[in-house]
Parts: C-alpha cells; structure tokens; sequence
C-alpha cells in the first residue's frame, strides 16, 4: 500500500490548497448546499460575512439546481472543486423517499447505483443533471457521497455508503454486507475507476462519511454515522486518507439520532471546527470544538441559525466567488 499512502500525502496538501490555505484572507464566507425533505433538490444558503451562524437563503428560497434524472429527487449534497477552484462538482444522492411503492429496504437493496452530478466552470451557470454509475451490480445503493481532489494525479477520490450481495447472489435475495464506505476515483465525473472498499468496522453499519483537512500534509479527521446507534463517530489519521486511523472513544455528543455531519473551519479562529448534525426532523444543529484532536464537541449558542438544512456541505468561499453566487442567485 506505499504507494497509496504516497498520492494520499500528496491529494492532502492539494486539499489544503484548496480548502484552507492562506484562511483569513482568501475566504470571506461560507456556502451551504442543502435540500429538504420536502423538496429534494439542490438549495443553496450564503453566510453573511464569515459568520458561521448567521445565513441568506439565496435564490429568493428557490432551489438552484433540480434533478432530472434517476428518481428525479436528490439528497446528502456535496460541493466539489480541484486546487484551481476551476471546475466544481455538485454530487447527491439519487433518491425519492416519497417514490410510489417506497420503502427503505427496498432503496437499500434495489435502490439507485449512480449518483446524481452538476458540473460548473464557475458556481454560477451549471450544467443540467446527469447519472454517474459508481457502484457494480453487488451493491445495494449509492448513498451520500463526498469527494477529494488530488493534486499529484489530477483526479478527485469519490466516497459513498452502500451495502453488497454476494456477486453469485445478482437477486439480491441473500444477506448482504453491513452498509460501508466504498471509494472510486475519476478525472471528470463521467468515468470512474471500479468501485472497492474504503472503510468497515466490523459489527457497525457505515454511511454519512465527512473528511475534515486539519492544516497539514496528511492530518484529517473523518466522521461516520453508525446506523445502528444513529450516533456521530470520529476518527483521526496523520498519514493520509488510506493511512492508520484512530477512533475517539464514544461518539462526538450522546445525543440521538444524530445523521449527516458536516465538518468546517472557522475562517475567523484557528483551531476551532463547526460540526453540523441532522437530528432527522427538525434539522442541522451546530456543535463546535477548539480541540478536534480530542473529539470534545459543544453546542453552539447562536441566536440566528437557519431551520430545517438536511445533509449538506458548507465550503469557504473566495470574495470573488461569494460575489458571484450572490449577484446570479439574489436572496430572499
Ligand atoms: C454502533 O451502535 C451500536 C448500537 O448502539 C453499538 O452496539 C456499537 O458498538 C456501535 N459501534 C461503534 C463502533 O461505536
């Protein structure tokens, strides 16, 4: 696995490039893209400011982007961009919760292998919708998906959660496996490498992961949703993203359920990481921690927080890019 662990060292530093480099100066705010469940399609919120807490719901509340492809529903929203911050992916998943005939099982066994994409040159025109087939046909769903640029082979490391059947069991009548995280990589969105394993824990069911760049080359943490517990989990590695990971004991707050989490810095504070957690029906609440090593969360007081944002993600913006999204999508 060295050499692994030899492009992972290098996709961190692009990650830091792009994300967290020169903080205080390059990123002026924060953009949220989210659904809800009664309209699962791509809405987008912008701080005010940097504030963490404070935020616009733009488009005058009108999603941005609607999905129609697949179900024609989408969920569990992630924003991707390469270091030039010249190309961005909106990736979700491809899922109806109120399709004729639904039920969980059935999303988990027979649900949707492809993962709904958005492409942007600039976060302001977009292309329309397309379906990227990441999973095989022993996978039971594709479910929340994120995304890493690496710099050194100028491809993005995809993520998502699904569970599989045995590859002589294509009914998927048999006992599959618990739900894990499973990885690809591709240059564009449209190709992908074949889908394998990136993370089990034997007797936990897996999905909702979210990475978290921590400032240096190979430091991340990453968040999981145990599905059975519907508890956060966290865990923290210094050699790369297929380096040796080490979980936090207990969970990053007792309180249940908790689904989603999406993991920002501070663009004000050094040191401190917003952590938001969709308590499943009224929403994400925010929790932060100045010690992320140490997996200590609290809640945030904040006296403006906006209701009812479901599994998303929040990426710093530049002026110019904050400028952009703001003129072409005007707030309510
Ligand atoms: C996941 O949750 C279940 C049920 O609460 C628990 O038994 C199990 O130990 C948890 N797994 C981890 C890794 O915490």
């Amino acid at each position: 696995m060295r050499f692994f662990l030899t492009i992972l060292t290098a996709a961190s530093s692009a990650f830091a490039a792009a994300v967290l480099q020169d903080r205080s100066s390059n990123y002026v705010g924060y953009l949220i893209s989210t659904f809800t469940d009664a309209n699962p399609k791509v809405q987008f919120y912008l701080s005010n400011g940097n504030s963490p807490s404070s935020f616009r719901f733009l488009n005058k509340g009108q999603p941005v982007l609607t999905s129609t492809v697949g179900t024609k529903a989408v969920r569990d929203l992630f924003l991707a961009t390469n270091s030039a911050r010249n190309i961005w992916y909106m990736l979700g998943t491809d899922l109806d919760v109120y399709a004729t005939g639904f039920s969980w099982e059935k999303v988990q066994t027979h649900g949707s292998k492809a993962l709904v994409i958005w492409s942007s040159t600039d976060l302001v025109k977009w292309s329309s919708s397309t379906l990227a087939t990441v999973e095989d046909n022993t996978a039971g769903m594709a479910w929340a998906p994120s995304a890493v640029w690496d710099d050194s082979t100028s491809q993005f490391y995809v993520f998502w959660s699904a569970r599989t059947y045995a590859a002589s069991d294509p009914g998927h009548t048999g006992s599959p496996s618990l739900d894990k995280i499973r990885y690809a990589t591709t240059k564009d969105f449209k190709t992908f490498s074949a889908p394998a394993d990136y993370y089990t824990i034997a007797g936990t069911p897996l999905i909702d992961q979210e990475f978290q760049y921590l400032g240096t080359a190979g430091h991340w943490a990453r968040f999981l949703k145990n599905n059975s517990g519907s508890h956060v989990l966290e865990e923290t590695t210094t050699g790369g993203l297929f380096g040796k990971w080490t979980r936090k004991p207990g969970y990053v707050t007792n309180d249940r359920p908790r689904e989603g989490p999406v993991s920002f810095p501070d663009l004000q504070t050094a040191g401190l990481y917003h952590l938001w957690l969709d308590d499943t029906t009224t929403g994400y609440l925010p929790y932060q921690t100045s010690n992320i090593d140490g997996g200590a969360y609290t809640k945030s007081s904040y006296t403006s927080f906006p209701a009812g944002l479901k599994h998303g993600s929040v990426t710093p913006l530049t002026q110019s890019e904050y400028d952009a999204v703001l003129a072409q999508f005007p707030p309510v």
